[in-house]
């Protein structure tokens, strides 16, 4: 027998229905702040995502799905969203329209290899956001706003974490004073911090080793050394949030695992789904169009994870819908379609294309979960009527069939 890969997952009946819900909730919520549906390829060329996700990244470094294709190109299956909508808005030369904002949403698959467990998988479907050409913080805080109200509507209750990765002017020296720091205690930090001092020391604030962590607790922090732009943003961001009454956690420690963002950097956890418990991430990454090529261009954006986000949804009772339609013998089925196709201008209809026992046709309507079942049986098939019962209310009737 052949399975789906490890990591990875068919999705049907309830756990399908949740998912278009997610999609259909969030797609309503993100076109009321503007954006525009985008779709990008899954397979891309792997140098995109080295140059944006950043080669030091464990994404990069360990978790691409990356394969020579037939033609020899170095490709790769997207492991995030980010890095084509960018790539696509500089090929459409959108970056040229300076006086322009862009907003763009997407929903699809992406790849990681990563080891799989509760909440982590190797195929995995985003919802995001990447909004184009808007420099201000309030754009950050809508961002969250737009998250925070997908949320309401899908019931699901979240912490949110905030912080700030500082820019070109204040993350550089900051980085070089950590890189201090960190080479003074080297010895009684983990092996994975070592390797990142020299790759990518931001990364060691966010190790999981409780003995790093607490090592870490007076390690230098970005919040006060931040540049007058990125301190003012940030104190901004801050208070737009209490504003909002939007509760929120500074976490100094919180720098995300893909290497373009700037400035604001964020995550909405929470505390129902186990150790992966990050159901959105996002940030601002000012410096992205222009690392790919593009002119310079602010950005922010998010994305969230459909898979986490179905732990937590709670789907509302499906009520029962449309009409069943079936016949007791051979010689009615052909009399059901025109009916069934008047019927399905309006409403959602199934048929059942074999002859069956009326009590065979009662079970079948009650699978599909129809509000009717409609049977011709032989008498009705001679007058012209149909036979329908109402499951709701449990009422029965058998009507012409020109009034069906
Ligand atoms: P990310 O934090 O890597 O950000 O992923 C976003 C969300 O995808 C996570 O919060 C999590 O819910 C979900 N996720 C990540 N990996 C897995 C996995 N292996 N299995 C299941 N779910 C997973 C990004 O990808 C950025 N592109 C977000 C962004 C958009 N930043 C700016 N714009």
């Amino acid at each position: 027998m052949i399975n789906a890969l490890r990591g990875m997952k068919d999705l049907t009946f309830e756990e399908s229905e949740r998912f278009m819900h997610i999609v259909a909730t969030a797609t309503t919520v993100a076109k009321k702040y503007g954006y525009e549906y985008i779709e990008t390829p899954i397979l891309e060329e792997t140098k995109l995502f080295k140059r944006s996700v950043g080669e030091s990244s464990d994404i990069v470094g360990k978790e691409m799905y990356q394969f020579m294709d037939k033609g020899d190109n170095d490709v790769c299956m997207r492991p995030e969203g980010t890095a084509g909508v960018v790539r696509s808005f500089v090929q459409a030369k959108l970056d040229r329209r300076q006086n322009e904002k862009f907003k763009f949403f997407y929903y699809g698959p992406m790849f990681r290899y990563e080891r799989p467990q509760k909440g982590r998988l190797r195929e995995f479907h985003q919802f995001g956001c990447e909004s184009f050409g808007e420099a201000s913080v309030y754009e950050d805080f809508t961002i969250i706003t737009m998250i925070g109200d997908i949320f309401k509507e899908l019931g699901i209750g979240y912490d949110l974490q905030i912080n700030s990765l500082g820019c070109p002017e204040c993350m550089p020296p900051y980085k070089e004073n950590l890189i201090g720091f960190l080479t003074e205690c080297k010895d009684e930090l983990c092996e994975d911090c070592n390797r990142r001092i020299g790759t990518n020391p931001i990364r060691v604030l966010d190790c999981k080793n409780e003995k790093c962590q607490t090592l870490l607790t007076n390690s230098p922090k970005l919040m006060t050394n931040l540049c007058e732009s990125c301190d003012r943003d940030f104190k901004k961001l801050t208070q737009l949030l209490d504003n909002a009454q939007t509760s929120y956690e500074v976490d100094t420690h919180l720098v995300r695992g893909l290497d373009y963002y700037s400035k604001t950097a964020f995550e909405f956890v929470s505390n129902e789904i186990g150790a992966q418990s990050a159901i959105a991430g996002g940030g601002r990454y000012d410096k992205l169009v222009e690392f790919l090529d593009g002119k310079p261009t602010p950005a922010v954006g998010f994305a969230l994870g459909m898979e986490r986000i179905m732990d937590l949804v709670q789907m509302p009772e499906l009520e029962r819908e449309g009409y069943y339609l079936g016949a007791m013998d051979e010689e009615a089925i052909d009399t059901l379609f025109p009916l069934a196709s008047a019927k399905r201008a309006t409403q959602k209809v199934s048929v059942e294309y074999a002859p069956k026992k009326l009590k065979a046709h009662l079970k079948n309507a009650d699978k599909v979960n129809a509000r009717y079942c409609a049977v011709i049986g032989e008498d009705e098939h001679k007058n012209g009527t149909i036979w329908v019962k109402d499951l709701v209310k449990k009422e029965e009737a058998t009507i012409s069939q020109s009034d069906f």
